[in-house]
């Protein structure tokens, strides 16, 4: 009897086989060269990303990226997943919903071609039209550092055509998703509840709840510890002020940032930007520098960095 079953299943195995062989078979004497037959999916394959590949097959999600589209994929490379912490991929790997979200947040409803992309670009993607959000930096050799919400995109393999959509390839993974403006996220983060008060206690928090886009260095509450607690709150708000990127530059992504680069804040002064063996610290009028502890937290409207350290703006000159 048991025997019986493997065999069973062994048939309808070949079976299988044998369907997919056919069908295979008849798209290709119906599609002249390889490019013609290629959803997403098989552009993914191809591309060599096979965390990517494995990913959607698990979250379920092949046959709706086999569908009409168009779609365009934003595939990170193996090597972007690698770079997730630890505890991210494996809450990837348990939780289905995480990783539907995730993974959606990567795919957009339409074609994107590069030359659509553009600084400040924002694009809804199918999760639940949360928005990607396009940079171009100004960095090294010609073109430029592009991002994909802070994930560099590897120019040299963007628009990988396919029979439904157009693939990109990201080396980084867009992560965390953007979920909420900044203020409603740093108000979920108990370790910046100080800064939350502090926004609060100077009217800040209204303005950065609008739609930006903001850069902030958010400080911890072990940093604000630090800082003398009879600060007027004109004095706090011109701190504070220093801590937003000019809201007439773009989004500041880590992938954005240079050494010695000098970053124009709301305080109408700057920060200079030190990157040291992949750590980025931000020195201000004190010369001690902070450091980068989070980078590129991802809000609504903006990017989040934390940071360990509130920074001091410089005296006015008159
Ligand atoms: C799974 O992920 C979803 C989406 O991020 C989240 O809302 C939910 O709480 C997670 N579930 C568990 C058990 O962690
Ligand atoms: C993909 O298609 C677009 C739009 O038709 C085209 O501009 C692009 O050159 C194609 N990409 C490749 C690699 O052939
Ligand atoms: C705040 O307190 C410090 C000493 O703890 C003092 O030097 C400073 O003048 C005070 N500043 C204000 C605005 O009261
Ligand atoms: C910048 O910060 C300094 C020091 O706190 C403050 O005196 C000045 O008013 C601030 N300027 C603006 C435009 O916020």
């Amino acid at each position: 009897m048991k025997t019986f079953v493997v065999f069973g299943i062994l048939l309808a195995g070949l079976f299988a086989v044998d369907s997919y062989v056919a069908r295979v078979d008849e798209t290709r004497t119906f599609a002249e060269g390889d490019a013609a037959d290629k959803t997403v999916v098989d552009v993914v394959q191809g591309l060599g990303l096979s965390t990517l590949a494995m990913l959607v097959e698990r979250a379920g999600l092949v046959s709706t990226l086999k569908g009409k589209g168009p779609f365009t994929v934003f595939g990170p490379t193996d090597d972007a997943f690698l770079q997730l912490p630890l505890n991210v991929r494996q809450a990837l790997l348990l939780n289905n919903t995480l990783l539907t979200d995730v993974l959606t947040y990567h795919v957009v409803g339409s074609s994107v071609f590069s030359k659509d992309i553009s600084q400040g670009k924002l694009v809804p993607s199918l999760y639940a039209k949360t928005n990607i959000r396009f940079n171009t930096y100004p960095i090294g050799e010609t073109p430029m550092v592009v991002t994909a919400t802070g994930a560099p995109i590897n120019l040299k393999q963007v628009d990988q055509n396919a029979t439904n959509g157009v693939v990109h390839v990201l080396e980084r993974v867009m992560f965390p998703v953007p979920e909420n403006d900044l203020v409603t996220v740093a108000k979920a983060v108990p370790e910046l509840s100080d800064l939350v008060d502090a926004l609060v206690k100077t009217k800040l928090d209204k303005a950065l709840t609008g739609d930006g886009p903001f850069t902030v260095f958010a400080p911890t509450n072990a940093a604000f510890s630090k800082v003398p607690k009879n600060l007027t709150v004109d004095d706090l708000t011109g701190i504070l002020k220093y801590h937003v990127v000019d809201t007439n530059l773009p989004t500041v992504y880590s992938a954005g940032l240079q050494n010695n680069q000098k970053v124009l804040t709301l305080n109408t002064t700057d920060i200079t930007v030190k990157i040291d063996g992949g750590h980025v610290e931000l020195v201000d009028s004190t010369k001690v520098p902070g450091r980068v502890i989070t980078p590129d937290v991802s809000v609504t409207n903006g990017v989040v960095h934390v940071i360990d350290k509130v920074l001091i703006p410089p005296k006015p000159s008159n």
